[in-house]
Parts: C-alpha cells; structure tokens; sequence
C-alpha cells in the first residue's frame, strides 16, 4: 500500500506513461545479460528464478490495476494468475514458493510475451482514463512502480546466489575497472548524537511505503554511532579471535544456527590453501579487507558487535542519527545506479559536510529492532495491504539501502526487513554505543 501522507503528486497521463516505460525496461535490461537457463533456476528457497520475477512483478499491474479499471478484462492466461501470485491471499491459491524452479514453462521468451501484452494494455488504459478515474488509479500504479523496483534488486541478490553455486563462477558482469586497489577506509571513528524527544517515521514529502507511517515520537537515550560500516578486515580480526567459535558472542538462536549449518565466515566466503575468496556479481576475488564486510546475518553482525564490546542501533537511532547529520533529503551513496553491483570501500570523509560515512548504500545496515507497526499502523483493506504488514513478525528491520539498491528507495525513513539467519541480501554491519546502559539477566 502506497501513502503519500503530504499531497499526491500529481501524474498526468504522459508522464505516468513515460515512468512506466522507465521503470518496466530497466527490469529488461537487468536480465539481459542472463540466459533463459540462468532466468530458470532457483538456487534455494528464497531465491526466486529472474524470469519469475520479470513475470510477477507483471502480474501485479495486471492484478492490482488491469483487472479492477480494463474495460472487458481477461487475464492474458487464467494459469499465470496461479504461477505468479507471490504471497497475496486474497487474490486466490499460488504456486509453492520453493518450488518455482521447476516452472520451465512459460520459458523466458514466453515471460516477454506477457510482459509486451501487458505493457500494452497499461499504456491504453492509462490514455483513456477520464482525469478522475486516473488520480484514483494511480497511487495503485506508483506502487507497482517502486514494487517492480523492489523486485529488481531482489534479482539481483537472487540471480548472485544462482551464479555462486555454478562450479564455473560465472560473473553477472564484468568487474569495473579500478585504480589500483580500494582506499584504505581509515580507522572507525565515532558520530555522537544528543537524543532527547525525536521523531521518526515519513515525513510527508513523496512516497512512502504504509510501514514507514504514522511518524511519531521515540525517547532516545545518548548514543554513539560508527562513522562507517565495518569491514572485511574488522571480520577478518573477529574470525581469527575464534568469533565463530565463542558462545559467549552470540544470541542462543544465532549459536545454534551457526553451529547446525556449521557456519564459520560470512555466506559468500571461502578458503582456499589459506586465502579467503568472495564471491560477487563479478566472479570470485581474493576478500579485499578495506570493502565493507556483506552478507552476514543479524545474528552474526550482533555477536560481531559483542565481539567489539558495542552493540547494533536501533532502528530509531540509525534514522535519526542520519537526519541529524544533515542527510535526511540529501540521498548520496553507491546505490544500484553507480551500477558497481558490489560494496565500495568508504571514502575518507563523508557526502558534503556529512560526519556518517555510507549511510546509504553499499549494505544494508542490520538493526537491533524487530520489525513491529509504528504506534497507529494499519494495513489498509483489501489484497493490497498484504504488501508489508503481515510480516510483522520474526523479522528484523535494516537501514539504509544497499549496492543493489534503487535510488528511489534509500531514505531516512525506509524500513527494509528480513528474518535474522538470513544471509543471502546485501546485508552489513555498522556498530553503536552508549545509550541506556544493558542490564538485568535472565534464567
Ligand atoms: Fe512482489
């Protein structure tokens, strides 16, 4: 569900026309360089085949905007509407998530198809709605604009775990040509913030997702926050301190996570004759210490920080902090537009006059809060509001935006969120300190 809590931007017929050709072929050219095998496999469970997203994220304007305004709708095929529903309940049964790889039909050529028909319909429909019909319709559309977004990066992150497991280590694409090496990041330093009454949430200007709403107040004790995410080399220290191997690190949940699925480095590492590889978008490459530490869980970037003697910020502190450092509108940072598709390492100082350094972009930055409603949430009625509110649950929330990441969905307030074991999302660390001393313990 899409709120603009300020006014709703106003779209006339060309403009959203000419927002839907952007964004719908930017979705074609990510998966250009995949063939239709690779736009097929389905690695793990969580990882959904390229061409099933390119499908999906169709069916959600066909779904969501075709079938409530087209004149004589019919679905393009009564199937697809079972293959490609994600998790939408209210619009009938779906096909097994896990199982979406064994979907070779409709092949990746067939998905195109879909994709033309009804790109086609889209752009009729959006011509001839009278100028009421239209401002009704197209908060719906601008969601499936930045839903279509979303999915983009999720290709992405999805289509690095397919390649991974390819004992060829094929490379989405290839490395960008650098100078010789990475800067070296500099020590971490601190960004001291006051606290107080502060209030967080959407404020108001463009869209949001219905989770970053109703803004409200938060007591915030004073904190300290990392100028800068920690890095391969931090990790490398806390490996060779036996990080993986102390429980007294670790969240019970993460200890037994760890040692049942025998984890020992983060996701995309491996040793070979002593030296550390990751794996990335670019092939496989010796771990480069001075790049920010990615794909680690919340569970091993929280013991990561008991390792520190710190502790991760919530998800009020890292807003906060961010639009008190100046960086509230001012969104810079090495999102899916640089089109780096890895993590770079941070610059000697930050965007302007800012004092946190990747704030946006590079990882996504694991908080230490769930994932909950804000004070007076309410998902809104009808199949849409299953977009982010039935999820309030066993996940945690992330900040910040990543490499994969569209510019349009870095902002102070946006609140991304993944289960804690999960580690196949560009996900990293940034530490906090200070703030309400920890005490108490439990049986
Ligand atoms: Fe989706």
């Amino acid at each position: 569900m899409t709120t603009t809590s300020g006014a709703t931007p106003v779209w006339d017929a060309e403009t959203l026309v000419d927002r839907y050709a952007e964004v719908r072929s930017h979705t074609e050219t990510l998966a250009a360089p995949l063939s239709p095998e690779d736009q097929t496999v389905q690695s793990m469970p969580d990882v959904s085949p390229t061409k099933w997203h390119r499908a999906h994220v169709t069916w959600f304007f066909e779904t969501f905007v075709l079938a409530d305004h087209e004149q004589g709708f019919a679905p393009f095929q009564d199937t697809y509407w079972f293959l490609f529903n994600s998790y939408y309940e209210a619009v009938g049964p779906r096909f097994s998530r896990p199982q979406r790889g064994v979907i070779s039909r409709p092949g990746a050529h067939d998905v195109g198809v879909y994709r033309g028909n009804v790109d086609e319909r889209m752009r009729d429909l959006i011509g001839s709605l009278d100028g009421g019909t239209l401002e009704k319709v197209t908060p719906t559309i601008e969601l499936g604009f930045h839903h279509e977004q979303q999915h983009q990066e999720l290709l992405l992150m999805d289509i690095k775990h397919v390649l991974s497991l390819n004992p060829l280590q094929p490379a989405y694409v290839d490395r960008p040509a650098r100078a010789a090496g990475d800067p070296d990041p500099g020590p971490l330093g601190w960004v001291d913030v006051e606290g107080g009454l502060v209030e967080i949430g959407h404020d108001g200007d463009g869209f949001s997702f219905d989770n970053e709403l109703p803004r409200h107040q938060v007591w915030l004790e004073p904190y300290r926050l990392a100028d800068r995410l920690v890095t391969n080399g931090d990790w490398l220290e806390f490996m060779a301190d036996g990080g993986y191997r102390r429980h007294e690190l670790w969240l019970s949940d993460g200890w037994a996570r760890i040692n049942a699925e025998d984890w020992r480095a983060p996701f995309y590492w491996t040793e070979v004759d002593g030296v550390w590889f990751e794996h990335t978008l670019h092939g496989t490459w010796p771990v480069d210490p001075s790049l920010p530490v990615t794909h680690v869980s919340h569970y091993e970037a929280d013991a990561f920080a008991s390792w520190a003697g710190k502790r991760l910020p919530t998800e009020a502190e890292w807003e906060h902090a961010v639009r008190s450092d100046g960086q509230g509108d001012d969104v810079t940072g090495n999102l899916a537009n640089t089109e780096t598709f890895h993590p770079t390492a941070a610059s000697a100082t930050g965007a302007g006059d800012a004092r946190i350094r990747q704030a946006y972009g590079d990882c996504w930055e694991w908080t230490s809060s769930s994932y909950l409603p804000y004070p007076g949430f309410h998902p809104a009625a009808g199949a849409i509001g299953e977009y982010n509110g039935k999820f309030m649950s066993n996940q945690m929330v992330l900040r910040g935006g990543c490499a994969l990441t569209p510019p349009g969905h870095a902002r102070a307030s946006y609140r991304n969120f993944f289960p804690p074991g999960a580690r196949w999302a560009m996900s990293g660390v940034r530490l906090a300190d200070g703030g309400a001393p920890t005490t108490g313990a439990s049986a």
